[in-house]
């Protein structure tokens, strides 16, 4: 099932639609998309509100699915598989970060951190190990056993961008990591993601609605209307 032809790209999109259907109506949100997502790259995703920049992402982080078109995701051909094999492919190869952290409230941080890896079997020492390494990159080890409402908003993000590291993933999908986190924490997190971007070559997708951080990354696709209005570099 995985082809290798275009290793140089982590992520293929051709022709991607995507309609949401409630009821008896359907609102089309995603109109012919097709972008190519270069390993070891940083992406901003731009655009205003409403104009299908979390359908997007949702979609490569294989929490949604599109209603037409081809996504081949690490050589693997998405329209192909099965949603066991997509929630396995997910667990491998993406870590998410939320606007809202998303974190579990009667777990710890190490917990938290080590649930992926739990998910996929890994024995508990194990994964407490793997998680405890994964708090202190990100500079946290001393607040492990504390659980999200006793953290403040940058030490929350912080711990959900350790749970989207310790599984080692090769992209990290980001929707407004830094939405809910004043400027200067929101510094802090976006140089620990641009780190881990550069110095570990983990693929980085983020939507952010600061034209500043967008334009901190290698490439920034802009979201219009369900369609890639605008990409820079053009050439990308
Ligand atoms: N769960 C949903 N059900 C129906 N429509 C939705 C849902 N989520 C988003 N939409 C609609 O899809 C469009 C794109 O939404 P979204 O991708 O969340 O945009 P953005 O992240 O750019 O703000 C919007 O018009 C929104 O109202
Ligand atoms: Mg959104």
């Amino acid at each position: 099932m995985r082809d290798n032809t275009f290793e140089n790209h982590l992520i293929t999109l051709q022709n991607i639609c995507h309609t949401y259907v409630i009821a008896d109506h359907s609102q089309p949100t995603l109109s012919d998309i097709s972008l190519n997502i270069t390993r070891g790259q940083s992406y901003a995703i731009v655009g205003t509100s409403g104009s299908g920049k979390s359908t997007l992402l949702n979609i490569i982080g294989l929490l949604d699915r599109a209603s037409s078109g081809h996504y081949r995701l690490d050589g693997f051909d998405i329209g192909k598989t099965t949603a066991d094999q997509r929630a396995t492919l997910r667990n491998r190869l993406i870590g998410f970060i939320f606007q809202s952290f998303n974190l579990l409230p009667r777990l710890s941080a190490l917990d938290n951190v080590a649930l992926p890896l739990r998910y996929r079997g890994c024995a508990r020492s194990e994964a407490c190990a793997r998680a405890r390494r994964q708090l202190e990159r990100v500079g946290l080890s001393a607040r492990s056993h504390h659980r999200p409402a006793d953290l403040s908003g940058g030490q929350r993000q912080r711990v959900a961008i350790a749970r989207a590291l310790v599984g080692e993933p090769a992209l990290i999908l980001a929707d407004e990591p830094t939405g809910n986190l004043d400027s200067t924490t929101a510094a802090e997190v976006m140089a620990l993601l641009l780190q881990l971007n550069r110095d570990a070559g983990v693929t980085l997708v983020m939507v952010t609605h600061d034209q500043k951080l967008a334009s901190s990354l290698d490439h920034c696709l802009v979201v219009k209307d369900g369609r890639i209005a605008k990409q820079e570099p053009a050439s990308a």
